[in-house]
Formats: C-alpha cells, structure tokens, sequence
C-alpha cells in the first residue's frame, strides 16, 4: 500500500478534472468522481448501471467540510463527533450553497455523508480538495467489492484504481437519517444500533422498507451474486455451495468456505463479500449459507444476506 501514496497526487488530480477513481475505504472500495460535476456524477452512474433515482454517499476529509455541506443538527453533531472518521453515513439537509450536483444527490433535499478512515481514502480526499461522491465500486445490484481485484472483475481495467489490500470492515457504513432531529437507522453497518444508542443514550429506530423507498440501499433485492442464496441452512445440498460459520460446520464433500470458524461476527462480515463472490460460480446451482448469529455486526451481515436471498426483480 505505501507504493500507492504515490499515485495520491495523480489520481487526486484525475479526480477534481472530473475523472473516475476507484479507492479503498475501511468499509468497501468506492467508485469516486468530483460531487460538484454533473458529467462526472453521470460517469458513475453509467459504468455502474445504476438507477438514476439512487442518491451517492459524498465524502469528505473531516468535519469542517460536512459542515459546509449540510445542516447539522445536535445529534448528528454528536455522532460525527464520536464516530468520524470511520465507517458511518448521515443523512442530513442539503445546503443550497454546497454546489453539489443535484445528480448527486437524486435531487433529494437531503445530502449523504461521510468521513472515511481508511488512510488512503483521506489522503485522497486531502489532496483533491473536491467533496467525492462515491457508491461502492461494483456494479449496481452486485456484491461491493472488498479487494482491488473484485473492483477490477466489476469495472474492469479502464478505471483508475488505487491498491489498499482488503477492507478491514468488509461491509457498507451504517447510514443514519434524522426525523424530527431523531436518529433513524436507514443501513445497518458496523457501527451497530447497540453503540450508537449507548453514545447517544437514546433508542435508534429502524426504518421499515415499507412502500416508500426511504433510503435506495434498501431495496429488496440488492448485493446479489448470480446465483440463488438459501439462508439459515445446516449443509449444503448435493450440487450447492456451502458458506458456513462456526466451528460446527460439517463439510460434506462441497466447496466449502467458513466465515469465521470460531465464530467471530466481525471476522466473518469481513470476510461475506469475498467469499460470496468466489462461490458465486456456475459449478454450484445455489450458494447455502449457514445461520449467522444477529448481536453486534451479524445484524448488518444478516440485513445484507437477506437482500442477497431475495427474489430478483
Ligand atoms: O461504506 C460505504 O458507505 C461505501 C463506501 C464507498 O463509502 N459506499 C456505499 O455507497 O455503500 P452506496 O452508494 O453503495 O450506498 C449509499 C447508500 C444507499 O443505501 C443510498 O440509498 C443511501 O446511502 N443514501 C444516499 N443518499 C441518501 C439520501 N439523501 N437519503 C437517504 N439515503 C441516502
Ligand atoms: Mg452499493
């Protein structure tokens, strides 16, 4: 990764031009492009194939940039103040003034935005001086990327990318919106509900997918690899894979991948994307999963499995 600071000045430069960039954060890799160019924004929807009514997460090198941004409000204050830079969104006021592309932000009268921790993603954000908007670098509906490689096998070889090995989280940023100036959780990640609400001395409320979509990262089906997921499964069928975790696992003769053989939540979301991604091939008629237990990251494992196993649309 050293090597790859480097490329920091390059890519940052590529970046406020209106190029694509494709970087590290401790979550997933991001697809990045300049958040006040239209064209740029356009760019990232189109390699990514994505629905043009789904806002992008803008990031931004620390507070003072959010705050230029958005309107805060005493709990996100509070709760930028705890958990940024790290792996966590909030969804806030959009500031008239911020010059964000409205693509951007799907025309919504509210903005996305985090602070990253991953050191190359900070200083990428430093050097560029631009907000970036950047959706995980996969394609739309698609497992995110956890490795440099999963973001070439998504975007192929026409993007630039910098190197930072494998995300240390392995899942998406918890994303937080506000109604009535109370936390709402809209994506859970690993900054879970039970921290957030011990920070805040408050209950955090989930938002129902109900019909209206509240957040776009909620759609039913969405991170699905090609192949049918069965969840809650104790093995594998004959032709299936087997995505276990814990040491009760019984191998049977299948490809077999264990998320965490002792048993360790955090262990096994960084490890999800990845291991579904190699199983995710057309030897296997399914992908069965074992049960995942739901305390601290395994309810944000299990809200991305359960999309995963939806029905396709
Ligand atoms: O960890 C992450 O958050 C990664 C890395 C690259 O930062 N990014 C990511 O972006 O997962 P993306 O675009 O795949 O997911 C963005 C999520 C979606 O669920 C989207 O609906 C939600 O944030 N979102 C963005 N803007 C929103 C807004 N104004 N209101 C509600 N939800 C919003
Ligand atoms: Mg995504």
């Amino acid at each position: 990764m050293g090597a790859e600071f480097e490329h920091i000045a390059k890519a940052a430069e590529a970046l406020t031009a209106g190029e694509l960039v494709a970087f590290p954060t401790e979550t997933v890799y991001g697809i990045g492009c300049n958040a006040r160019m239209d064209k740029a924004v356009a760019k990232v929807f189109a390699v990514k194939g994505r629905p043009s009514f789904n806002p992008l997460i803008v990031h931004v090198p620390d507070m003072e940039n959010a705050q230029g941004l958005s309107v805060f409000n005493p709990i996100a204050l509070q709760m930028a103040r705890a958990f940024w830079p790290g792996p966590l969104t909030l969804v806030l006021p959009r500031a008239r003034s911020g010059g964000i592309s409205l693509l951007a932000t799907a025309g919504l009268d509210t903005i996305a935005l985090r602070v990253p921790a991953h050191p190359l993603a900070r200083a990428l954000l430093c050097a560029a001086n631009v907000p970036v908007a950047a959706p995980s670098a996969n394609r739309s509906g698609r497992i995110s990327p956890t490795a440099a490689a999963h973001v070439r096998e998504e975007l192929g070889d026409g993007v630039l990318l910098l190197d930072g090995g494998t995300c240390a989280v392995g899942l998406e940023s918890t994303v937080i919106g506000f109604i009535n100036g109370e936390p709402l959780l809209l994506r859970p990640g690993a900054v879970t509900k039970e921290v957030i609400e011990a920070e805040l001395r408050m209950p955090v409320h989930r938002a129902e997918g109900g019909n209206a979509i509240v957040s776009p990262g909620m759609l039913t089906s969405h991170y699905a690899p090609s192949l049918p997921i069965r969840l809650n499964a104790l093995e594998a069928e004959e032709n299936e894979a087997f995505l276990a975790f814990g040491g009760s696992a019984k191998a049977s003769g299948k490809r077999m991948l264990n998320l965490s053989p002792s048993g360790d939540v955090n262990e096994a979301a960084a490890n999800l994307f990845g291991y579904l991604r190699s199983l995710d091939s057309l030897q296997f008629s399914g992908i069965a999963v074992m049960p995942i237990p739901h305390a601290g990251l395994g309810a944000a494992i299990n809200d991305r499995l359960k999309r995963a196993a939806a029905d396709r649309v």
